[in-house]
């Protein structure tokens, strides 16, 4: 007996693509096969690198019982007719280096590709994953001209985790039933929102005190540099590709998750032109709605600092652009 594949049926699984096949881009590709939720292309500008780690993620399929596809390419061509497109390509700050260092050599990366790729996947939701994240999501945003709900940054979903994961040490309770919500920038300016943080309903206000609480915050508001403190080369992927891939994933599945998300706003929060995480619900359109809370005076001074540098900053990559 021999099986030969009908030339009649044609499957359209749905395709991933990611851009930049470093850590955080190779950990998101395994995450979003061995999860079963989609095709994915690694694209990297390293001859051999993606095709190499695309491999090795084909040839633990059977260990890890799945049978998504992973193409490892240099070419944009292969990437079409993806549904979502997440763009991790660019450097790390190394030790030394300005934030504004950062910003100029990856805001030329961000834009190549992010115009690279919606030349072919021009239905496609872009999540960027570059750091300085804020700024490096409007830029994508600029360069691929899609509509705002289309295009959203990650940060949100991996602060929150990070600052649950410290309540959960803190308390010795299961990192899952600790619920938090951060908002605003990815750096020193995040908004962790400690009223709101819940264990299986319960305020933390009500299980830890002030003090505790506002260690834990600045513990999370220094989670990226803690890790690259301890590595010395590079910085944290593991959480990062977890959080990018609870994004994909409410996407592909129509989960319409609450989750915090860098969103370019248009009065919200009463912030204008300007790229900052918010609680936005995540569906099969992209953003499908933002949620406006009510924050208190502190909480809302405190977004809008955040915001006021993330402005800066979008201004100082408008004359990079400008003037590459
Ligand atoms: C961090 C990097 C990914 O926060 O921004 O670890």
């Amino acid at each position: 007996m021999s099986f030969s594949p009908s030339s009649q049926i044609v499957c359209n699984l749905p395709r991933v693509t990611i851009v930049g096949a470093g850590r955080v881009g190779s950990t998101l590709a395994q995450r979003v096969a061995e999860k079963n939720l989609a095709d994915v292309v690694l694209l990297d500008i390293i001859a051999g690198m993606p095709q190499g780690l695309a491999l090795d993620l084909m040839e633990a399929r059977g260990i890890e019982i799945h049978n998504r596809q992973i193409i490892g390419t240099n070419n944009y061509a292969d990437t079409s007719g993806s549904q979502i497109v997440v763009i991790t390509a660019g450097f790390p700050r190394k030790p030394g280096m300005s934030r504004d260092d950062l910003l100029k050599i990856n805001a030329k990366i961000v834009v190549e590709a992010a115009k690279n790729a919606i030349a072919h996947s021009p239905n496609a939701i872009f999540i960027v994953v570059t750091n300085p994240l804020d700024v490096m999501t409007y830029l994508a945003w600029q360069a691929t001209g899609l509509p705002r709900d289309r295009i959203m940054g990650m940060a949100g979903v991996l602060d929150s985790a990070r600052f649950e994961t410290f309540i959960a040490l803190e308390l010795g309770v299961l990192p899952a039933d600790v619920k938090a919500m951060v908002l605003g920038s990815h750096g020193d300016l995040m908004v962790p929102l400690s009223r709101y943080a819940t264990v299986n309903g319960i305020p933390i206000t009500e299980l830890l005190d002030a003090a505790t609480i506002e260690r834990l915050v600045e513990r999370t508001r220094n989670g990226g540099a803690e890790i690259v403190e301890l590595m010395h080369t590079g910085g944290a992927f593991f959480a990062p590709a977890s959080a990018t891939s609870v994004m994909v994933e409410s996407i592909l599945l129509n989960q319409s998750r609450l989750l915090p998300v860098a969103a370019y706003l248009q009065g919200e929060y009463g912030l204008e032109d300007v790229v900052i995480g918010v609680p936005c619900r995540l569906g099969c359109g992209g953003i499908e709605s933002i949620l406006e809370l009510t924050l208190t005076d502190e909480e809302r001074e405190g977004l809008h600092t955040s915001a006021r540098s993330v402005r800066q900053n979008i201004e100082r990559s408008q004359e990079i652009i400008r003037n590459s």
